[in-house]
């Protein structure tokens, strides 16, 4: 057992529902994130992923059930209340979804000139977020000017602004090359290893969630280092939850899913 599993989730879904015009999204889904677990989403499109991710933000609310973050049931909260709560959360989004109007350190800075941060810490603290994704050198670039890759970098900056103990990804390698996926894997790997984040992802690349799950970002060494194969213990704790038409249909660390039979399960296995 590890050593967090007996403390209290930092996520919590609870019998949640949620439906729209076509039908119900979510179907009573159960789930719980441990502090400092990565807790991967697999699923095909439209089996519910994004409106997790939502729920746990407080960006939705669910038609019944509840979802308790940090101790907080914030499906009960309300708006006002939910602002001041989100600060604790770095979102990246799906498209990235970067102001295209506004240059590279707008975009990062705005949740802090939001809250009205004076402009000297909000430069230091976005250079700083730069910095940490290697991309100091486009802060005054606007996101049309860079590749995909970049603006995703710049969302991951944007997202971990305010220091969140809690990230939430939203497919964070769709639609890059393996070598450009590769950097973001890392730049998780490393605000997962080096700020102990707890973080929910969505996914379609399963292959990506295995390098989570089998390597650890090593702060000596600067390196991502594959994790000891009989310390298991000692690893990151990753774990998966496949989703199949709104509810949870698979759960499991990568040994399970890896060794699982299921034709369902199998499909995001190659
Ligand atoms: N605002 C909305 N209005 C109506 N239906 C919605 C809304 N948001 C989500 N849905 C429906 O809920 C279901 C789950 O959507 P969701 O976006 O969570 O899927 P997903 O697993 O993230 O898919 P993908 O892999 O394509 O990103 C889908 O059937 C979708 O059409
Ligand atoms: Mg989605």
């Amino acid at each position: 057992m590890s050593p967090n599993a007996a403390s209290e989730p930092v996520i919590a879904f609870e019998g949640v529902r949620i439906s729209f015009d076509e039908g119900e999204a979510l179907r009573g889904i159960n789930l719980r994130v441990a502090p400092q677990e990565t807790k991967i989403l697999v699923g095909e499109t439209g089996s519910g992923k994004t409106l997790l991710l939502k729920l746990a933000a407080g960006l939705l609310r669910p038609d019944a059930g509840r979802v308790v973050v940090l101790g907080q049931e914030i499906s009960a909260m309300r708006e006002k209340d939910l602002l001041d709560f989100r600060r604790q959360i770095g979102f990246v989004f799906q498209e990235g979804a970067l102001f295209d109007s506004l240059s590279v350190e707008e975009n990062v800075a705005y949740r802090l000139r939001e809250e009205g941060a004076d402009e000297a810490e909000i430069e230091e603290r976005v250079r700083e977020a730069l910095r940490f994704v290697e991309l100091e050198h486009a802060i005054d670039k606007l996101p049309g000017e860079l590749s995909g890759g970049m603006r995703r970098r710049v969302s991951i900056a944007r997202a971990l602004i305010s220091a969140p103990p809690i990230v939430l990804y939203d497919s964070p390698t769709a639609g890059l090359d393996p070598v450009t996926a590769q950097t973001i894997i890392t730049l998780i790997l490393r605000l997962r290893d080096t700020h102990g984040v707890t973080a929910l992802l969505a996914t379609h690349r399963l292959q990506d969630a295995f390098a989570m799950a089998h390597y650890r970002f090593d702060p000596e060494s600067g390196r991502v280092a594959p994790v000891a194969p009989n310390g298991a213990s000692a690893g990151p704790m990753t774990s998966f939850a496949v989703l199949c038409d709104g509810a949870v249909y698979f759960e499991g660390d990568h040994r399970a899913i890896a060794e699982c039979q299921d034709s369902y399960v199998q499909k995001f296995l190659v």
